[in-house]
């Protein structure tokens, strides 16, 4: 299963670094500039197309094709180009995102970056890695210092207080934070220590699940807001580098 993961996303990534320089079709979902290309169909039938060839029984659930086969043991857990609305304006920050869950427990994921050539893979129980090389999270234990990413959604969640509120909160404290556009790139700079901390409301299983064991396996955390481990179908999502946690907390909803 590790061998079709790894060959498949590198595959997926080549087909969207290629389909970054050439002609595509950017149509609109439900929701303001939800964007999907037909790179991002292609990349997804790539993918579907290729593990259910290893791996006839195995579930799907796909962000342009749906759920397939449910209840199946392992299902693939598939985000085709997660940044898309950057992809679609040709700013480089997009990856390929697969995770692979047994009993809804992730066991595996792997994000790539065909245009840093940057890929992150985890295991469960075996660590989180770069580029073949192991990587943890950042070693701060201050939340003065900390280096945050956040995101938006395309829909607008009713929550006690807006997240652009908790957004312009930090901001005028002076925190640095970024937003840039692909959650699932966000996790995996967290668990290699670019950023200390990312939190995002109204997620979609495809964008967090790879990511989220990424975070774990580098000695990170990741929990709704409740502070309850993460689940896959969690929509709410806070990845730290564990040391953090509670002060994000804090500093998010107090
Ligand atoms: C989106 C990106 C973005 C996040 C949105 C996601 P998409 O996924 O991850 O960073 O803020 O909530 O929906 O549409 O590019 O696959
Ligand atoms: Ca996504
Ligand atoms: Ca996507």
């Amino acid at each position: 299963m590790k061998e079709v993961l790894l060959s498949t996303i590198k595959a997926a990534g080549a087909l969207v670094k290629e389909g970054f320089s050439q002609e595509f079709e950017i149509s609109h979902k439900d929701g303001i500039n939800n964007l999907v290309t037909t790179i991002d169909k292609a990349s997804e039938e790539l993918i579907v197309h290729t593990i259910k060839a290893h791996f006839p029984d195995h579930g799907f659930v796909g962000e342009e094709f749906g759920n397939e086969n449910e209840d199946a043991e392992y299902k693939w857990i598939i985000d085709p180009i997660d940044g898309t609305v950057n992809f679609a304006h040709r700013v480089p920050l997009c990856c390929v995102s697969i995770a692979l869950a047994r009993n809804e427990e992730v066991i595996m994921g792997a994000v790539y970056n065909p245009m840093m050539n940057e890929l992150f893979f985890a295991e469960k129980g075996k660590g989180a890695f770069l580029n073949d090389q192991p990587i943890s999270v950042s070693a701060k234990s201050t939340i003065q210092n900390a280096f945050l990413v956040t995101g938006f959604p395309y829909h607008f969640p009713e929550t006690k207080v807006h997240p652009v509120d908790i957004f312009a909160k930090i901001v005028k404290q002076g925190f640095p934070v970024r937003r840039l556009g692909s959650a699932a790139l966000d996790l995996c700079w967290v668990a290699c220590g670019r950023f200390d901390a990312f939190w995002e409301f109204n997620l979609q299983a495809w964008d967090i699940a790879a990511g989220y064991l990424l975070v774990e396996e580098a000695g990170g955390k990741v929990t709704n807001f409740s502070n309850q481990p993460y689940t896959i179908w969690d929509k709410e999502s806070l990845a730290t580098n564990k040391v953090l946690h509670e002060d994000m907390l804090q500093l998010l909803f107090s």
